[in-house]
Order: structure tokens, then C-alpha cells, then sequence
């Protein structure tokens, strides 16, 4: 699917459905059916949707103020939900400069909410596919905010469930690093049936048959994506797991209830 400009009401749409979940206002009729379709099977996506956010922030937070990070390439953004990534990192350092891309119309439509950030920094929207790695490192949206000869963290949260292996999930991965220097970073969330298969399988129906085609990944499969860099402590890990401020994750969450795993690593 290339990044169209239509907006279609009448079918849901991952970006909106995930609005829904975080009780944001840009969705639709038929993005909040197929969103409580869901939820009737998996009570626990709306926390899980805040959990993945809350995973978001803390990983930001860290590469911001532990390993100096400065520039992001943030691609399957979402519709803005505050805070936004740019505001995380530029209330540690308002220099940060950070791209997002998603390729959902609706999100463009509210990009603008993306580019109000500190002044000393830069934020900028590129309507883009992820499927296009080649498209999305040669747009000026990119080329004039970030500058590829210094690292960049590349945050793909909760994205790539979304793309097949068949789509070249693994392979897009690859060339985005690939485009990005040494000290650079990858950062991905992802849905996993690693602890409720059964969960898992009826979550997948209730939502690909209305939403998207996406893929399911093991911590195996998720690790793969990692390859060739080296995973910062604690590696791949449920989400909430991954360097919980206050030193604990919430206990009370099971990995079954939050089937999502998180990880970092640094490009050597
Ligand atoms: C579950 S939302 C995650 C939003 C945000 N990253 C977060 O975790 O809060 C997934 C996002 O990926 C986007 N997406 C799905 N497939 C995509 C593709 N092929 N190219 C770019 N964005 C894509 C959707 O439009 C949606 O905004």
C-alpha cells in the first residue's frame, strides 16, 4: 500500500483504531466498531495501546539523556497523542530534531501538531510508506531536518507487525539502518503470541480481517530485527519490562496481558 491522500471514512484504518484505543477524537464510525471488536475479545488492548505509549517515553527519555541521542526518524507515527515523541526528547534537549513519517492520510492531516516544537530544535512530517525505505531517506522533509552523518535513533513502535515478512519487513529494516552511522539506533515495539497463543489468534482475526494484513512475531522473529547491532540492557522484553522507571515493571501486568515485546540496540 503506497501513502494515499484521500481519507476513506467507510473502512477502519490502523492509525484510527489505535486513536480509539487511547481515547483520542480522530477516528470514525467504522474504525470505533472494528476497534470494540477488539476489545471484546482483548479487554486489555487499551491498556496495552497506553503501555506501548508509556514504552515510548521511557525509551525516548533514555536515549535522550543516557546515550545523547539528538536526531529521530520516527516512521508509523501514529495521530499525534500528547506527549508526542518530540516533546519527550526536546524537554531534555530542546535541540532535538525529529522526522516523523506514517503513511495514513488522517495522520498528515493532523501533522501539524507534530511540527510545533521547541524552537531550538526541528520537527518535521514526511507522508510516506515504510515499504519505500528509498522514498523516505531521499525526501527533503528528511534531508533538510536530519543530518545522516550524525547518529539517529529510527523508532518503529508498534509498526511492524503491520508489514510482512513477505513485504520485506526484515529487509526494510536493514536498509534504513544501513543508511544511518555508526552510534545510530533501532528501536522497535511489537505484538507477539508468545504467552496466549489462542488470544493471540482471535485478536488477529477480529482485526485483520477488518483493519490491516499484519504478521505476529516471536521473540525469536522480533530479536532478528536486531541483528548485527548490539541490544542495550535488558534486550528483547515484554515492553513495560524495558527499564521501568522506579526500577519495577508493574507487577500486577502479566506478560500474557501485555503481549508486546520492546528492545533498543546501538548500530556499532
Ligand atoms: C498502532 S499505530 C502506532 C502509532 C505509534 N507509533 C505508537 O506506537 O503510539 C501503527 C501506525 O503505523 C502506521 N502504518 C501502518 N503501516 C504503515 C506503512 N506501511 N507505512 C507507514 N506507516 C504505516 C499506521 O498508519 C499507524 O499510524
Amino acid at each position: 500500500m503506497t501513502a494515499k491522500d484521500e481519507i476513506d471514512a467507510s473502512r477502519p484504518h490502523p492509525a484510527r483504531v489505535y486513536d480509539y484505543w487511547l481515547n483520542g477524537e480522530s477516528h470514525y464510525e467504522a474504525d470505533a466498531v472494528a476497534a470494540e471488536r477488539v476489545v471484546r475479545v482483548w479487554p486489555g488492548v487499551v491498556m496495552g495501546a497506553r503501555l506501548n505509549r508509556e514504552f515510548m517515553h521511557r525509551v525516548t527519555r533514555w536515549l535522550v539523556g543516557e546515550a545523547g541521542v539528538r536526531q529521530f526518524l520516527d516512521i508509523g507515527t501514529g495521530i499525534p497523542t500528547e506527549p508526542n515523541l518530540h516533546q519527550v526528547a526536546q524537554a531534555i534537549a530542546p535541540e532535538t530534531r525529529v522526522v516523523y513519517s506514517d503513511n495514513d492520510p488522517i495522520v498528515l492531516r493532523h501533522a501539524k501538531k507534530l511540527l510545533a516544537g521547541a524552537p531550538e530544535g526541528r520537527t518535521a512530517y514526511l507522508h510516506a510508506d515504510f515499504t519505500e525505505p528509498g522514498a523516505i531517506l531521499d525526501a527533503p522533509e528528511l534531508r533538510e531536518t536530519l543530518d545522516l552523518n550524525r547518529p539517529v535513533a529510527l523508532s518503529l513502535i508498534a509498526l511492524l507487525h503491520f508489514i510482512t515478512d513477505e513485504r520485506g519487513a526484515y529487509e526494510i529494516v536493514r536498509s534504513l539502518m544501513d543508511a544511518l552511522p555508526s552510534g545510530s539506533y533501532l528501536v522497535v515495539s511489537h505484538a507477539t503470541a508468545d504467552f496466549d497463543p489462542d488470544l493471540l489468534t482471535r485478536v488477529a482475526e477480529a482485526y485483520q480481517s477488518t483493519v490491516a494484513e499484519g504478521q505476529i512475531r516471536s521473540s525469536s522473529e522480533v530479536n532478528r530485527f536486531f541483528d548485527g547491532l548490539e541490544l542495550v540492557d535488558p534486550g528483547v522484553v515484554v515492553a513495560h519490562r524495558w527499564r521501568p522507571e522506579g526500577g519495577e515493571a508493574q507487577p500486577d501486568i502479566t506478560d500474557a496481558e501485555f503481549p508486546v515485546y520492546g528492545g533498543v540496540a546501538r548500530k556499532p
